[in-house]
């Protein structure tokens, strides 16, 4: 069976709602930020009941924005950011799973009926081929994915296809499943640590190194959490390997830097997102306080200014003279090792 065949089977046929997963992937409504939870109940409990994620993948100010779900699955993510796009936004799921997609579009209208609007899709195919979909190269503001790209054997290509469709100054934001150390090939290769989103988990060393060979040259996590397996054999297999959720914002811009480099910049938050009234979290590094001077990299300027939330800073600096690398970034597991210190999340 290939490997898709087995991804396809494990979701579509052996899987029937999110208790059936072997890990603590999916996590509580309380650990999710307060906006969440209205949109959810808007949600059909038969959309819900296979949610599948591992992370929360709905970045802010998305009005207007037009959206593409890598894995979409039955689209409980594509009907809670259709809610956040609105009605000028669109969002694109796609899937390679019949059973997924079937629950998905039977809902499309009820979806609709309830938001007011219809600006849902849902396509079948591959995420390391959209661009057999017929999709606009650069029409994108934003692509999400929850716990997938894990399953893909060539994630290179899910990468590079991402970065393509992207706008300039568009971002890939996803949560997924990363590893502390390489998987070994036994783990890798047991069918089930596979589909319970395991076996095929990237050690974070190596996609950082495969995020920046495909062009996204500054990868930002967002969040992370340690994942717990439950299932006793799953758990003796895989003894010793750390997993972790973790959400990553990856940014399309030509100019991003390797490092993080010092140009004497600054940035000041205006407020007037929602959902970041008094601050504005762009990544586990940058906590950024209303009102207050912060002192940024050249990339981190970039990733604000150059994008849609350049309306709500004030830009301090230019690029004209380098001061050496910008301290501070960068080294070690970057990963939340306890409950404790995970920050927002989640499903
Ligand atoms: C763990 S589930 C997550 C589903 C959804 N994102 C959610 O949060 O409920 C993985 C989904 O990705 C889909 N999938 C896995 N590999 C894929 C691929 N190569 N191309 C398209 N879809 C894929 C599966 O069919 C399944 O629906």
């Amino acid at each position: 069976m290939s490997t898709h065949d087995l991804v396809k089977d494990y979701y579509g046929k052996q899987l029937q709602s999110s208790a059936d997963l072997k890990t603590d992937a999916c996590c509580d409504l309380a650990s999710m930020p307060a906006w969440l939870p209205p949109l959810l109940g808007n949600i059909h409990s038969d959309v819900l009941d296979r949610y599948y994620g591992c992370g929360l993948v709905a970045p802010l100010k998305l009005e207007g924005c037009r959206v593409l779900d890598l894995g979409c699955g039955t689209g409980r993510d594509v009907y809670a950011l259709a809610q956040l796009v609105g009605a000028s936004g669109e969002v694109v799921g796609v899937d390679m799973t019949d059973e997924q997609l079937e629950v998905a579009r039977k809902y499309q209208d009820h979806h609709s009926e309830k938001f007011g609007f219809a600006n849902t899709q849902f396509l079948k195919g591959y995420i390391e081929r959209l661009d057999e979909l017929g999709l606009e190269p650069e029409s994108f503001d934003v692509i999400v994915s929850n716990c997938v790209i894990n399953l893909s054997t060539d994630k290179a290509a899910v990468l590079a296809g991402a970065l393509k469709l992207l706008k300039p100054g568009g971002e890939f934001y996803f949560s997924d499943v990363y590893s502390d150390r390489r998987v070994p090939t036994e783990v890798a290769k047991d069918p089930v640590l596979y589909g319970e989103c395991l076996g095929g988990a990237l050690y974070w060393g190596d996609f950082m190194k495969l995020s920046k060979q495909a062009g996204f040259a500054d990868p930002r996590l967002v969040e992370s959490r340690p994942l717990a397996v439950d299932d006793l054999r799953l758990l003796a297999m895989t003894r010793g390997i750390g997993f972790f959720s973790a959400t990553y914002r990856l940014f399309k811009h030509e100019c991003l830097e390797p490092e993080c480099e010092d140009y004497g910049q600054a940035v000041i938050y205006q407020g007037g997102i929602a959902g970041a009234e008094q601050v504005f979290v762009l990544d586990t590094g940058h906590t950024i306080e209303r009102g207050r001077v912060f002192p940024v990299c050249g990339n981190t300027w970039l990733m604000l200014e150059q994008t849609r939330f350049k309306e709500h800073f004030t830009f301090i600096g230019n690029f004209d003279v380098h001061y050496g690398v910008f301290e501070g970034c960068g080294g070690g597991l970057p990963y939340a090792q306890s409950f404790d210190e995970q920050g927002i999340s989640c499903c």
